[in-house]
């Protein structure tokens, strides 16, 4: 068994952690925490969503987050974005790369994005080939790769299938979402067995969701796959809009502690997180989710 010797980590806290927030969070906030993650070595920070504000009003100011925020250089920020109009604000705001999003679940698609998998796959198309075009680099997401809130459990080759779409239309990688975090390591295997048939494991990510407490567990399993890039989200932040109980991302903390135990390297500095997410958990009122902050702070 060989794992891999370094990872790369993409923090999505500010973007999947914040956008399910009820409560206003002031501009700045956003900027201060993204900034704070950038130093403490984070090599991408998703850093805003350019979707409609009716549907996710909390990531309305997603112009304002990318003009105030203190681009380190080979820090990506990447933004989201659901169709043309989105690519075009994300990049009138300077966005460097976008994600798209898809699911392997029709229910999920239409919920999420009032749209079939096949309607939002030609949506995507354009938008892939424009962001190309300006030079900006495109992520592909999807989500219910084991299981959907509406559906249950997904096929894998119902991932595959939506997979190689995105990276056949010029997705240099394509994250794996557990979005309502019910799968377990056996089920990520087979997920990414089927997944790795039509796009190489170098091109993947896994994007889990701790809901059932699976994700780090589902994370080793797709470490000894080969996958190398995972999403988390500082504090453990989050929730998915549309997928009723689903609780954050796995926490940075705790997958650094995970990545640094095994001897994978990562670039990150694992009490800086932990101050980021001291921060956005004072600004929020509330308690951290990541068990490796909770312990190393109790140290302190
Ligand atoms: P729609 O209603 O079908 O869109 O929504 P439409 O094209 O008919 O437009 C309706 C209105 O939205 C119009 O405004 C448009 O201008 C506006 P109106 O004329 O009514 O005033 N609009 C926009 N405004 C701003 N930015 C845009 C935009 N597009 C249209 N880009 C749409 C379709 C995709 C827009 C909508 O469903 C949407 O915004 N959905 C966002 C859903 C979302 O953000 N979900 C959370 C992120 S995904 C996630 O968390 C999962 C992930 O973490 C992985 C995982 O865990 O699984 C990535
Ligand atoms: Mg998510």
């Amino acid at each position: 068994m060989t794992l891999p010797r370094r990872v790369r980590i993409v923090e999505v806290g500010p973007r999947d952690g914040l956008q399910n927030e009820k409560q206003a969070i002031a501009t700045d906030v956003k900027v201060a925490l993204i900034d704070r993650l950038a130093d403490a070595g984070l090599p991408a920070i998703e850093a805003a969503s350019f979707v409609s504000a009716k549907w996710v009003p909390q990531m309305a100011d997603g112009a304002q987050v990318m003009a105030r925020i203190n681009r380190k250089p080979g820090v990506a920020y990447p933004v989201l974005v659901p169709n043309m109009k989105g690519l075009e604000a994300a990049l009138a705001a300077g966005a460097r790369e976008v994600a798209v999003f898809g699911a392997a679940s029709e229910t999920f698609s239409q919920e999420n994005i009032n749209a079939s998998i096949a309607q939002s796959l030609e949506r995507f198309r354009p938008v892939v080939e424009a962001a190309k075009a300006a030079g900006v680099k495109v992520r592909g997401y999807i989500s219910c790769v084991l299981a959907c809130p509406y559906e249950g459990e997904i096929a894998p080759a119902a991932v595959a299938g939506v997979a190689r779409a995105l990276y056949g239309m010029g997705c240099y990688e394509i994250s794996l979402g557990d979005t309502i975090g019910a799968g377990t390591p056996g089920r990520t295997m087979a997920m990414l067995e089927a997944v790795a048939t039509q796009v190489a494991v170098a091109h993947l990510a896994g994007h889990f969701h701790d809901t059932y407490g699976q994700a780090l567990a589902n994370i080793y399993a797709s470490l000894q796959f080969g996958v190398a890039t995972f999403d988390s989200s500082v504090a453990g932040l989050g929730g998915c809009p549309y997928a009723k109980g689903a609780t954050g991302n796995v926490a940075t903390e705790d997958v650094v502690y995970l990545l640094h135990g095994l001897g994978i390297e990562t670039g990150v500095d694992l009490d800086r997180v932990v101050d980021a997410g001291e921060f956005i958990c004072a600004a929020l009122g509330r308690p951290t989710n990541s068990r490796v902050a909770r312990a190393l702070l109790a140290k302190r």
